[in-house]
């Protein structure tokens, strides 16, 4: 595909339509190089990766429903199981997860702001190498996102944040696209 029509016809995945196969070891290494390669300034990579597949999404799923639990201490078995179905059902998710500081200790003088701004754009990337080796995928949050449990059984430090669950996987067959944006209501033209 021509690359102007490639980055005209990615848009998301439904999460529930993605199956296997997923990408293989070295497909992920290659999708993750593209994803990392990213404007970043001070050079500081402010995000990491936690790839989640098999079991570890199993064990994802289950610190869900034990968080879900844990606040809905009323709620009956199929209400934990639908908290948790989204991984569960997901063939796999990429966490990605921001590194970014107020005052980075290498580089103090480098904007929080700008170092999120990194790691929004390296999501973004990632959905563009996914696209682009013929795999699915959405860039998804929720509760889940910003659990302290969840998060914890991740792995995150305090200071790192979750930008976002981003599943991958295939699809079945090509989805509808959803109405864009018009571009007349995003563009200021300042040209004369
Ligand atoms: C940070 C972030 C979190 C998101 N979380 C969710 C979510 O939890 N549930 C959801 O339905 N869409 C969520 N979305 C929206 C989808 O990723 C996506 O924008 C939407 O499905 C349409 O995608 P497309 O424009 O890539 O086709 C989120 C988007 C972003 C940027």
């Amino acid at each position: 595909m021509d690359p102007i029509a490639f980055l005209e016809s990615r848009r998301s995945a439904s999460p529930k339509a993605l199956g296997l196969p997923v990408p293989s070891g070295a497909e992920l290494e290659r999708i993750l190089t593209i994803a990392s390669r990213t404007p970043d300034h001070g050079r500081l990579a402010p995000w990491r990766f936690v790839v989640l597949a098999g079991p570890g999404l199993a064990s994802l799923a289950g610190a869900v429903g034990e968080a879900f639990r844990a606040d809905h201490p009323e709620a009956d078995d199929a209400a934990v199981r639908a908290a948790r179905q989204r991984y569960d059902d997901a063939p796999m998710i990429v966490a990605v997860v921001s590194r970014a500081r107020p005052q980075h200790p290498d580089r103090p003088g480098i904007p929080e702001w700008e170092q999120i701004l990194t790691c929004g754009a390296v999501c973004m990337n990632l959905l563009h190498a996914c696209h682009a080796h013929g795999y699915g995928a959405v860039w998804l949050s929720g509760w889940p996102a910003y659990h302290p449990a969840v998060l914890s059984h991740l792995g995150l430090a305090a200071h790192e944040r979750l930008a976002g669950f981003v599943h991958v996987g295939t699809e079945p067959g090509k989805q509808e696209d959803r109405p864009r944006p018009r571009l007349d209501e995003l563009v200021t033209m300042r040209d004369r």
